[in-house]
């Protein structure tokens, strides 16, 4: 009696993951690692777990102006595939973290932006991920354990870090950074972007009143 039975998978949340040309990563990181590493310098003692961080305004720094460039042009990228691209997007925030061994990040998101993202300068040989929980928190409410997890069926999912891999996601989209298992530091620069003229353009009403009739 059935003539067909499909699914739609609606309300998707995307990662979007751009990787640079392995060569001109390699350049790219040596140049933003020895950067950073002069940022933090000299390193304050941490306390197990912790990381440590440079000031969030790295997009305004020289130092950092062709990565900022990348991040906007990635960024451009999502704007286009979601058909947001008529909208100017600008950076509100950018930092390095450099996790030592044994260093994590607790669950968290980007309060006040559009888009967040992550950019990966180096490492461990031991692999690293970056793991999203399931933004629909009701949707775990009951959970049949299937035969074989699928991302229907997951609360969470996880991206590879790779060096030379950014990873864009929407801001609010809850994250967490597991503890770096390997023997070298991790070291990622975060970004936040936002509407630049969000108040003006966007915030308004999405309809029209009409004083006329005393709307
Ligand atoms: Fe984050």
């Amino acid at each position: 009696m059935i003539a067909r039975q499909d699914v739609q998978e609606i309300f998707p949340t995307p990662l979007w993951i751009v990787d640079l040309e392995a060569a001109a990563a390699q350049t790219l990181n040596a140049a933003l690692r020895a950067e950073i590493e002069r940022l933090i310098a000299p390193k304050p003692k941490l306390a197990p777990g912790s990381s440590w961080q440079t000031a969030q305004d790295l997009h305004r720094k020289p130092a950092f102006a062709e990565f900022a460039k990348l991040v906007l042009m990635a960024a451009r990228g999502v704007q286009r595939f979601l058909k947001v691209d008529q909208y100017t997007m600008a950076i509100t925030g950018c930092w390095a973290n450099v996790n030592p061994p044994g260093a994590y990040h607790l669950m968290h998101h980007h309060p006040n932006n559009y888009l967040s993202g992550v950019y990966y300068v180096a490492i461990p040989k031991a692999g690293s991920r970056i793991v999203f929980q399931d933004p629909r928190p009701q949707a775990s409410m009951i959970m049949p354990k299937p035969s074989a997890y699928s991302r229907l069926t997951a609360n969470a999912a996880d991206a590879e870090c790779r060096e030379g891999r950014m990873v864009l996601f929407p801001a609010w989209l809850k994250h967490t950074v597991p503890t770096n298992v390997g023997d070298s530091d991790r070291v990622s620069i975060a970004f936040n972007l936002m509407f630049e003229d969000f108040t003006e353009k966007m915030s308004p009403p999405l309809w029209e009143g009409n004083m006329a009739r005393g709307g």
